[in-house]
C-alpha cells in the first residue's frame, strides 16, 4: 500500500535501507531501479573504480556496431547550456571484440548487463542479435535505433514507425526468445507514441526513452559550426523536461509496457520524477561525466527521496504522478490510466 505523504523534506540518505528499491525492466530483475546508460560509462571497468557496479542495476554498454569504427572528426563534443552536444558516431570495436573483452569482462565482474546495439541497416541489426545469441552475460538488449539508415537515404529508423518496427522484428527473430529486447526511442519526432506503439507491436519488451535531441552550435569565433559533424546530440539537465514529456505521454499511451527512463538526469530527486511520470527504472548519462560516482549516488539519494515521501518500495511510486491526471484535464480521451 502506498502511504505517500507530500510536503517532506527530500534526501534524508539514513532512510535508504527501509525502501525496497528492487525493480524489474520486463523479465530483467535488478537490485535497484538506477544503471548507466549508453555511450556514457563505456562498459562499466572506468567507473568500477569509483564504485561497486553490481550493486546498481545495470550496466548499459556504449552501442557496439558489427564492425570497428573509428567515429566522426574532431571536435566532437561541446558544452551548452545546462547540456553537452556530442557528435562521436559510435566509435567502438566492433561486436567480436566487444564480446570477448567488455562482456567477458562484466560477465567474471558480475555485473548485470544490458548490451546496446547499432546499425546500418535493417540486416545489420540482425547480424548483431545473431552474434549475441547464446553469450553470456547478456542480460537484455537495447537497440539504438537512433540511426541513420545507410541503405535507404539516411532516415533515421526512430524516426519511422514502419522502420523501427522492422529493426525490432528482425532483432527479436534474431534473439535468444528469453532476452528481453528494449527499443531505445528519440525525442526527435511529432509523436513518440506512435513509434513506442509501432515497436511494441513488433514484440519489445520496454522502451528506453529518450536518446540526445539532435542540435547545433556556432562558434562565433570562427564562425562555423563547433562541431566538425555540424549537428549533435544534445544531452544533460537541458533536455530532462522533454524526456520526462516522453515517458509520461507513453506512459499514458502504453500503462504496461516497462519503461526505462533517460534524460538528464543529476540526482535523486530528478529519477523520482521519471518514476513518477512512469519509468519502471532510469539510466543516468551525462551526468556521470561530471561525478563518475552518480549512478551509485543517485540510487541512493532517490532511496531516500522515496522514504521521505513514505513509500515502501521504489515500485509504489511508479506513474504515481498519474493519479488525478484527468482532474487536471491531462488524461487524453480513450486512454487508460495506469496505477
Ligand atoms: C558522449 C555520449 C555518447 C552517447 N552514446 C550513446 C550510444 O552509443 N548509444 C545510445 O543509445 N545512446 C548514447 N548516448 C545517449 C545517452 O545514452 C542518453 O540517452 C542521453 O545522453 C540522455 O541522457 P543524459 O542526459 O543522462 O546523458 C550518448 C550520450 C553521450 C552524451
Amino acid at each position: 500500500m502506498t502511504r505517500a505523504m507530500f510536503g517532506r523534506t527530500a534526501g534524508s540518505a539514513a532512510a535508504g535501507p527501509s525502501v525496497d528499491m528492487s525493480a524489474n525492466l520486463g523479465s530483467l530483475a535488478m537490485p535497484s531501479p538506477v544503471l548507466t546508460a549508453s555511450g556514457c560509462a563505456a562498459s562499466g571497468r572506468e567507473l568500477d573504480q569509483f564504485f561497486d557496479i553490481t550493486k546498481i542495476g545495470a550496466i548499459v554498454t556504449k552501442s557496439v556496431m558489427l564492425r570497428a569504427r573509428s567515429g566522426r572528426p574532431t571536435p566532437r563534443m561541446c558544452e551548452t547550456p545546462s547540456g553537452m552536444l556530442n557528435s562521436i558516431g559510435l566509435q567502438g570495436p566492433g561486436i567480436e571484440h566487444f564480446i570477448e573483452e567488455d562482456l567477458a569482462w562484466l560477465t567474471t565482474r558480475g555485473a548485470r548487463t544490458v548490451v546496446s546495439i547499432a546499425g546500418e541497416s535493417v540486416e545489420e541489426y540482425g547480424k548483431l542479435a545473431q552474434k549475441l545469441r547464446a553469450v553470456e552475460g547478456v542480460d537484455a538488449i537495447e537497440v539504438n535505433i537512433s540511426c541513420p539508415n545507410v541503405a535507404n537515404r539516411n532516415q533515421v529508423f526512430a524516426c519511422d514507425p514502419e522502420l523501427a518496427a522492422n529493426v525490432i522484428l528482425t532483432v527479436r527473430r534474431q534473439s535468444d526468445s528469453q532476452t528481453p529486447i528494449f527499443a531505445k526511442l528519440s525525442p526527435d519526432v511529432t509523436d513518440i507514441t506512435e513509434i513506442a506503439r509501432s515497436v511494441v507491436r513488433a514484440g519489445v519488451d520496454g522502451l528506453t526513452v529518450i536518446n540526445t535531441a539532435l542540435g547545433m552550435v556556432i562558434d562565433v569565433e570562427t564562425m562555423r559550426p563547433a562541431l566538425a559533424g555540424v549537428t549533435g546530440g544534445l544531452s544533460g539537465p537541458a533536455i530532462r523536461p522533454i524526456a520526462l514529456r516522453c515517458v509520461w505521454q507513453i506512459r499514458q499511451a502504453l500503462p504496461d509496457i516497462p519503461i526505462l527512463g533517460v534524460g538528464g538526469i543529476r540526482t535523486g530527486l530528478d529519477a523520482l520524477q521519471f518514476i513518477l511520470a512512469g519509468a519502471n527504472a532510469v539510466s543516468v548519462g551525462t551526468m556521470t561525466f561530471n561525478d563518475p560516482s552518480a549512478p551509485f549516488r543517485v540510487q541512493n539519494e532517490l532511496a531516500g527521496a522515496l522514504a521521505d515521501r513514505g513509500f515502501e518500495s521504489v515500485r509504489e511510486a511508479i506513474s504515481y504522478g498519474h493519479r488525478g491526471a484527468d482532474v487536471f484535464g491531462l488524461e487524453s480521451e480513450g486512454e487508460t490510466e495506469p496505477e
